[in-house]
């Protein structure tokens, strides 16, 4: 669904991403493995057309979105939803005006039709109980269910998160990472998940990318990730680092 392909990105004159090729598939879970500062975070902003590559293209749905105007990658953008690392949730607003403002600003739709929309997404996020609380009220886990569930609201194909574990307790990281995986069940939903957390990947993902040093060092199935002869990656599965 989503392909970046040859993407070259330099900040600057300092170069982030040489020649960089991914593939994301429908009703996949993907993950991109790699270390902080390395151009993850920059690979989803790539994926929803937020910044421009050097050179390269990016398609989503076969379709070229490389040097798409702003206005044409809006309907592009609601076919993703994307998850940001610290959520980016409205603090002055409750959990239900969260989803509900989107969807007003967003979509024309009538207010029944929000409300209905609303109240089954908090159902869906677990959520129930909590539509009148503000963000700093809840946990971490549940602030990032609320960002998950506002994702979700328009109802897209395939779901971005930056480093959805980033900052959560086991527990909740467990949970957020069993929520994502159920939602390829429930939702038919394709995910694709930037970490830097090994266990992450090895917990959901069916495919992983990793990226070290501005270059896709591998590229496969999770359980194909030992196979590699990529020091890089021998000496992260030999050392049992789990974050790297
Ligand atoms: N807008 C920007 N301008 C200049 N440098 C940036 C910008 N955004 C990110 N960088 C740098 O590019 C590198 C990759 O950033 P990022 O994609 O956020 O990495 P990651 O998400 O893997 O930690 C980092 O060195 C970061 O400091
Ligand atoms: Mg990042």
């Amino acid at each position: 669904m989503i392909e970046l392909r040859n993407v070259t990105l330099k900040y600057g004159d300092k170069l982030i991403l040489d020649n960089v090729s991914i593939t994301v598939k429908d009703n996949r879970i993907k993950a991109i493995l790699g270390p902080s500062g390395v151009g993850k975070s920059t690979i989803l902003k790539l994926m929803l057309g937020l910044i421009k590559p050097n050179s390269g293209q990016i398609f989503v749905d076969d379709v070229d979105i490389t040097r798409m105007k702003e206005v044409d990658l809006y309907p592009i953008r609601r076919k993703m939803g994307i998850v940001f690392q610290g959520n980016a949730l409205f603090d002055s607003m409750t959990i239900s005006q969260n989803f509900s403002f989107f969807l007003r600003e967003n979509l024309r739709l009538p207010e029944e039709e929000i409300e209905r929309r609303v109240t089954e997404q908090i159902k869906f996020a677990g959520l129930e109980g909590y539509e009148d609380q503000l963000p700093e009220s809840l946990s971490g886990g549940m602030r990032k269910r609320v960002a998950i569930g506002r994702a979700l609201i328009f109802k897209p194909r395939m779901i971005l998160f930056d480093e959805p574990t980033a900052g959560l307790d086991p527990v909740s990281s467990k949970k957020i990472l069993n929520l994502i995986a159920s939602l390829r069940k429930t939702s038919n939903l394709g995910a694709v998940f930037v970490t830097h957390i090994i266990d992450d990947v090895f917990a959901i993902a069916d495919r992983v990318a990793v990226l070290y040093q501005g270059k896709i060092i591998f590229d496969g199935e999770t359980e194909r990730l030992h196979e590699s002869d990529h020091p890089f990656i021998m000496s992260i599965l030999s050392d049992k680092i789990l974050e790297i």
